[in-house]
Formats: C-alpha cells, structure tokens, sequence
C-alpha cells in the first residue's frame, strides 16, 4: 500500500535569505552561506533578502544620535536568578556612556557601565546595523524589587522596576508562547512577519502578570534579512521585556545565514544570557542555558542542533553531544537537588505534534527523548507548529491514556509535551492536523506517517501557555498547572487544562533546615 501523500509547508522559509527551492541539497550552514558569498547583484539583493528588502534601504537605516533614546529595553536572568539581572536595549548608531543606573529606591544608587556590541551582515545583505548595549547587575538581594533605568551621553530612558527570583519555595505563575513575529499594521510592517495579534500576546502576558516568560523561539523573524526586524520585535515586547525577564530560547528562525557561525551573532549580540551553558562566548551569551526559579528548573534549549527536519536540519549536530552532555549533567543534578521537584525544559522544534506544517522531530526525539525519560522531566515546551497542542504523558514508545480532569504523575507517567506555538505568527491556511496519522521527520530527515494516538488537546489559534506552580506543604503534593488562553478575545478564556503532581519535596527539605 503506498503511503498518503504528506502536504509540505513551503509558507515558512527556514532559511529567510534564501528560498528553499535554491537550498535543496544543501547539507550545512557552512554549504548555505557558500550561496550568500556568490557575486551580488542588484536582483541576488531583492530575492537574497526576501521580500521584505522591496522596503529599501531607506527603511533599514537609521543613523546614531547622541540624543536618541534607549530602545527595545529588555531583562533577562543573570547567572542566578536571585542574584543577579541582564538589562539590555539598542541604539541605532554607536553611543558613548552606555550604562545601567540600578538601587533598591528610585533614586538608583549604582551605575553599571554597559558593555556595546554589533555585527556585521553578510556582503550579499548590506544595510546598518543597531548598537546592542548589555549591563548585567550583580549582588542582588533575592525577592526584592529593583529600580533601574539606562542611559548614554545626552539621553536617559524612563525608570521601570523589576523583582529578583526568591531565596524561598514559593508558588508562582510563568508563561511560554513561541512563534511571535512583529505587527505588519506598523509603519515598519515591510521589515514586519507576524500578525496583530504579535503585540497581543504581548498585553496578555501582561495581563497574566506571570514571573517570567519562556519564548520557544521563532522570536522577530528577521530571517537573515533586515535587521530592523529585530529592533521592531524589541520595540514590541518592551512594555513587559523592561519590567520581567524574558528567556528566550533559539528558533530556526534564529538561525540567520550569513551572520557569523551557525547564523547565531544576531542572537548572541542581542540577549545576554546566562552563561552556564557551555557555548559561551565572548558576548557571554550561552545558546543553551538553566535557571532555577522556586522549586522549577526551566531548561532552553538549542533545538536546531539537534532537529532533523529537512531544510531546518544545517546546525544538527554542531557541538559534537557537547550539549547533550551538558543536558544529562544538569537533569542529573536537579534529580539530586534537594530543592528542586519540577523540570520544565524549552526549546524550538517539537518532539510530539500532530500539525501538519512540521509534525514532530525525529532528530530530537533521537537525541533527548531517553534523557528526559531517565530524568523524569516533567514538561516539554516547543514551538514551530503555529498551534496548540498537548500529549499525554509519554515514556519511549508508550503513553498513558487519561481522561479530560484527570493528574498527572509525571513520575510514573511521563513526560508531557506541549507545542506553545501560537504567539502570534501566521497560522498557514494548511496548519491543520489530519490525526490520528501524524507526520514524522524521521531520523534522516525524511517524512513519515506514524499513529499519534498520544495527543491529549489540540486548538487551533492564537493562545498562551500560563503554569501556574504551588509547592505545597511538606508531606503533601506540590502541583504544577499547566492552562492555555487564547488570546484572540479580551476573555482570554481557557481552552486547555492539566494538573501535574509529585510529592513535595523542595518545600519540606527548606522548612526543615
Ligand atoms: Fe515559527
Ligand atoms: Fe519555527
């Protein structure tokens, strides 16, 4: 019997610079960026960089002033959470006197110099670049409120507050979406690839006042094109990036041909990270990384390293298991970490989906799945498929069926994937799901049809994944809640629900120091 045909998702370029019809055969980003360095001409320009370059140049430039504003203002975790905070924003031209103005009043009290970076684009995709500026403060107190605001010679931004992790195991809520993209209704909508509802997802995390949110990658969509993308996605996500830590984990989208090693340097030069990742450069800005929040560590991960969906596949395998390594390493130390009961871990490309688009990833099943069964990892975040979608709890080839109310014991059970794909970016016409056949990258990046009968809830549309934990007491159950909103309506109603459950440890090992 001859299989079904499986419909392929040309609507989503993996590569923005280059269209997919020039890239078949093409086995690496060394091999694709070859296609970059070919002679430029005035057409190689226009297709090299998409359809957003017939904006023209004119859109891609804005000059340095010394009296411009901070821009795209945005936090992230340092090293440790409770300790320590990354702010980081752009300019268009270079500055002097970048710096971080922080105290624990609003008259500030310290002044951080800002470390300024930038890149260079490919030969074939000339246009200027923002200054990124990073300053990362350290020895913090932990659960407390700090205010801060940035400067450089001649402007000063608006102060913003943000809070540091807490020492203690305490309840809290995050959030996750991936797949944003920018507005296309802006004046800038030609740099723009997204939707109205990009800067939506933005006011409902807001609304949902979560302690930080988990991005799955897929993030501005500049698709090594126009760079301006990036400054308009920064733009868009200040209103909650400048008051609460965005962690954002690398998409393929991400990967940007042309710009530096793995088409990361956009990446690398615009987020500053925390670095207990071992890809760690000199931007300090780790591909890979943990933190630990209550009684949570939340993994990102770089999915492009190990996915094996063709024309996504040209980072596979870049760091040699070197970040497998590191995965194990860390699930085993949280397994033996007295205060840590929850491993939630993130990354781009989705191990179980039943979407049609991009289905599920056979390369990291291959390469992650058995560790997060041997660690008990608790949830799996993806992004890639424009949609949500949740399984049952899966351990090798096997789930557990439960009913619509029903806990989970990931424990016993396994692990739950979940695709939060659906913040904001386009949802293709063919983004359906044809289950209970799925489709599969296989290993060798081939398609195959497999039974998917592990799927728990699918929506179609634009939502949220909102977690909510609480540690609970010692000698009872810690639960983490796991609902997703769409956010299509001002309802942000709840269109999905679970309840994972293990015992508590973190909070009885704490209270009996
Ligand atoms: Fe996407
Ligand atoms: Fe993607």
């Amino acid at each position: 019997m001859s299989r079904p045909p499986v419909p392929f998702d040309v609507s989503e370029a993996a590569r923005g610079g280059i269209p997919e019809r020039i890239l078949r055969g093409v086995r690496s980003s060394e091999e694709a960026y070859e296609i970059l360095r070919r002679p430029v001409t005035r057409r190689s320009v226009l297709k090299g960089a998409g359809a957003a370059a017939l904006a023209g140049p004119v859109l891609w430039t804005r000059p340095g002033r010394a009296s411009e504003p901070p821009r795209g203002i945005h936090l992230a975790y340092g090293d440790d959470p409770g300790t320590s905070m990354s702010v980081s924003w752009f300019t268009g031209g270079p500055v002097a006197g970048a710096a971080l103005e922080i105290g624990d009043t609003p008259a500030f009290g310290t002044t951080i110099p800002a470390a300024s970076t930038t890149y260079s684009p490919p030969p074939s995709i000339p246009q200027p670049i923002s200054r990124q500026h990073h300053a990362t403060a350290t020895g913090l107190e932990p659960g407390t409120r700090y205010h801060y605001r940035v400067r450089h010679d001649g402007a000063v931004s608006p102060a913003f507050t943000f809070e540091t992790a807490p020492g203690a195991i305490v309840p809290f809520r995050f959030t996750s979406f991936g797949d944003h993209g920018t507005d296309p209704g802006t004046a800038t909508s030609r740099v723009s690839w997204g939707t109205a509802f990009s800067p939506r997802a933005v006011r409902a995390v807001t609304a949902l006042d979560p302690a930080f949110h988990v991005h799955n990658g897929d993030l501005s969509y500049s698709c090594g094109g126009p760079q301006l993308a990036w400054d308009v996605w920064f733009e868009q996500i200040q209103s909650r990036a400048a008051v609460m830590p965005w962690m954002v984990a690398l998409g393929n989208h991400e990967m940007e041909l042309g710009f530096g090693p793995r088409g990361y340097d956009p990446f690398r030069s615009r987020f500053r990270l925390p670095a207990n990742g071992i890809d760690s450069g000199p931007l300090r800005t780790s591909t890979f990384y943990a933190f630990q929040y209550s009684n949570v560590l939340v993994m990102m991960l770089d999915g492009n390293e190990a996915a094996s969906e063709y024309g996504y596949h040209f980072n596979r395998g870049y760091l040699a298991g070197a970040q497998d390594a590191w995965i194990e390493q860390t699930l085993q130390a949280a397994r033996t970490s007295p205060t840590i009961d929850w491993v939630v871990v993130s990354f781009h490309n989705c191990m179980f989906c039943t979407d049609v688009v991009h289905g599920s990833d056979g390369g990291c099943r291959t390469r992650w799945q058995s560790l997060f069964d041997a660690y008990r990892v608790d949830v799996v975040l993806n992004g890639h498929n424009h949609c949500y979608e949740r399984t049952h709890p899966i351990r090798g080839h096997g789930h557990t069926t439960l009913m619509p109310g029903e806990p989970v014991e990931p424990a016993t059970m396994g692990v739950t994937y979940v695709c939060a794909g659906g913040g904001g970016q386009l949802a293709a016409p063919r983004s359906v799901s044809t289950y209970p056949a799925s489709l599969l990258h296989n290993e060798a990046g081939e398609r195959e049809i497999e039974h998917a009968l592990w799927r728990a809830s699918r929506i179609e549309g634009y939502t949220v994944a909102v977690v909510d934990v609480d540690p609970g007491a010692p000698g009872g159950t810690t639960t983490l809640t796991l609902t997703a909103r769409e956010f299509m309506t001002d309802l942000m109603a709840p269109v999905d629900r679970v309840v994972l459950t293990r015992p508590a440890k973190a909070v009885a090992a704490v209270r009996g120091r």
